[in-house]
């Protein structure tokens, strides 16, 4: 199973892959989870990625193809993946494209997470995440104690590209450059649809549902 997780920032994909990465043997590859890796450890990447991701932009494709593909293609992916965040634009599913042909491997399905505009705001305004990358919602998805982890006890953090103005910038982007991939997906006949709008646990019994029955 090789899989893409598609949606608008705050759609439930990093929420729905810790569900999935359960349920089914995936490596988990979160292009903005390598890069807030990269931006902690204080690298010259993470220091470059940083300027974008607080503006609400895209880190350049040349920096993030790299580092998507080597994933990809590294050992433990062999058996399936699980992207998320990557591809993000046609440049970057050109790539993909390729390099999956190179392997001799093919894309299973990607994985589309509809969540209207008006709700975006709302989800990630109150989005916190702990140190192991467990992701609450302060209303949707609360931990059993307040600003703590049900798992780790680590304290719970807002992550920095979620303050407003961000967050629209970041569906700006969404909107001019990655919802073109939809298109580009359903050509190749491997889109499917989910209403994100549902719970999260309505949501991920309808991926698995799905996913179960792909191969
Ligand atoms: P990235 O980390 O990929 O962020 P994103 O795409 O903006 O998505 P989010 O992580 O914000 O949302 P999500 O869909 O994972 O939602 P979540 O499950 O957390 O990228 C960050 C930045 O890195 C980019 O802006 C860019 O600068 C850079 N970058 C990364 N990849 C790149 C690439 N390939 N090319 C160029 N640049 C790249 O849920 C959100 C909240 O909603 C949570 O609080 C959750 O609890 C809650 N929630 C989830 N599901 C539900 C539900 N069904 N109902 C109610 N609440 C819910
Ligand atoms: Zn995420």
């Amino acid at each position: 199973l090789n899989l893409i997780l598609l949606g608008p920032p705050g759609a439930g994909k990093g929420t729905q892959a810790e569900r999935l990465t359960q349920d089914f043997p995936l490596a988990y590859i979160a292009t903005g989870d390598m890069l807030r890796a990269a931006v902690a450890a204080g690298t010259e990447l993470g220091l470059k990625a940083k300027t974008f991701m607080d503006a609400g932009g895209l880190v350049p494709d040349d920096v993030m193809i790299g580092m998507a593909l080597e994933r990809v293609e590294s050992d433990d992916a062999r058996d399936g993946f699980l992207l998320d965040g990557f591809p993000r634009t046609v440049a970057q599913a050109d790539a993909l494209e390729g390099e999956m042909e190179q392997l001799g491997r093919k894309m299973t399905a990607v994985l589309l997470i509809e969540v209207p505009d008006e709700d975006i705001v709302r989800r990630i305004s109150g989005r916190r995440t702990s140190q192991s990358g467990r992701i609450y919602h302060v209303e949707f998805d609360p931990p059993k104690h307040e600003g703590r982890c049900d798992i780790d006890g680590s304290a719970l953090l807002q992550r920095d590209d979620d303050k407003p103005e961000v967050v629209q910038a970041r569906l700006d982007q969404y909107h001019a450059l990655t919802t073109p991939l939809i298109d580009y997906y359903e050509d190749r006949g491997l889109l499917r649809r989910f209403d994100g709008t549902r719970s999260p646990t309505e949501v991920h019994d309808h991926i698995r549902a799905t996913v179960a029955t792909l191969r």
